[in-house]
């Protein structure tokens, strides 16, 4: 088997990439497609999969473009990068600073971030800050620290970030050997929705792909300006990955959905923790609650006959479950106690 290689190596030649841009590797990308073994049979569905980014790096797909934005930062000699986080991108940045001995500041909303991605954060040395507010005004904060300090922004508002994300569009073609009829993600600040779309686009500019799929994003309802058509002063959601009231690609994600005849629309808390444990215990597939709100899309869509049963669909897994426990165990029943022998666990097990 070839040996593993990250998304700057593999599409070196489909990146922005110049002869003084570092080659930066945490072997980030090459993510598995899943084909669904239950659900997909369960909704009559012929060709559900499941991308799932968990497997990157840091857990979740900011590697992606944080690869290819560190590296273009460093070609223009940065030594300190910045970033606003709902918790994925501040753990991501923190571990490629890591990598090549840069700093790393992060700035995240206080009180709303997932406990593994801020212990991820803080393991990989970076300076982190909870700001009080939500992520929109640390996003804020942190452009205008850019403005004004010799420091990198390594956001989704950096194009770099976007050009590093594109790349899991051309693994979907790559494997799959053509665009799928649909692809369904979340969408909180919107970049990397905007992101898959410019990486379809490019396949098929480049003929290698025959069509565009469809582009699916599912809000959270309490944090849906895209939906509403307005801004979210004070976002709420179970899914802190895309509690955010201003996305900063607002118009990349309009043009993502009305060029691919697309959609975007919210579901509720309850649905995403419903489709969170009905992933991980029917598929094996543990993600973010973030990560299933395409697949509660889905399952809504299904059940009012809004899905070609015959085409190929992919949900996009953002991120790992085991990023945020605590909403994960707020969802189950604890594990039983008890001391005894195995006749007595026999007895509690009803066996
Ligand atoms: N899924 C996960 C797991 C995320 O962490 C994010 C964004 C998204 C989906 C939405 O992607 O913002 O490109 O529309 N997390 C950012 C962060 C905001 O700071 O980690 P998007």
């Amino acid at each position: 088997m070839a040996a593993r290689v990250g998304v700057m190596v593999r599409y070196h030649d489909r990146l922005p990439v110049t002869s003084r841009t570092p080659l930066v590797d945490l072997k980030e990308g090459s993510t598995p497609l899943v084909p669904s073994r239950n659900l997909g049979p369960a909704l009559g569905l012929k060709h559900l999969y499941f991308k799932y980014e968990a497997i990157n790096p840091t857990g979740s797909f900011k590697d992606r473009g944080m690869v290819f934005a560190v590296a273009k930062a460093m070609e223009e000699g940065a030594r300190v990068l910045v970033c606003a986080s709902t918790g994925n991108t501040s753990a991501s940045a923190a571990a490629y600073a890591a990598s090549q001995r840069l700093r790393a500041i992060v700035v995240i909303p206080a009180g709303n971030v997932a406990l593994g991605k801020l212990s991820q954060a803080l393991m990989y040395g970076a300076k982190v800050v909870a700001l009080r507010g939500n992520f929109d005004d640390a996003l804020n904060t942190v452009r205008e620290l850019a403005r004004q300090y010799p420091v990198a922004l390594v956001n989704s508002v950096n194009p770099n970030r976007l050009e590093g994300q594109k790349t899991a569009a051309f693994e979907i073609v790559d494997e799959l050997g053509d665009a799928p009829e649909l692809v369904m993600l979340p969408v909180g600040n919107a970049g990397n929705i905007t992101a898959y779309w410019k990486g379809f686009r490019e396949e098929r500019a480049a003929g290698r792909s025959t069509q565009y799929p469809r582009m699916f994003g599912a809000q959270a309802e309490g944090a849906a300006p895209i939906v509403r058509g307005e801004v979210v002063k004070e976002p709420r959601t179970v899914a802190t990955a895309i509690r955010i009231g201003n996305p900063a690609t607002w118009q990349g994600a309009l043009a993502a959905r009305d060029e691919s005849d697309g959609l975007i629309e919210a579901v509720t808390d309850s649905e995403i923790l419903q489709a969170q444990y009905q992933l991980a215990s029917s598929e094996g597939l543990f993600a973010e609650p973030a990560s299933v709100a395409p697949l509660a899309l889905l399952f809504r869509l299904a059940r009012e006959g809004r899905i070609d049963r015959d085409a190929r669909i992919v949900i996009v897994l953002t991120g790992s479950g085991l990023k945020d426990p605590d909403t994960a165990l707020a969802s189950v029943q604890p594990p039983i106690e008890l001391d005894g022998d195995a006749r007595s666990l026999a007895k509690a097990l009803k066996l």
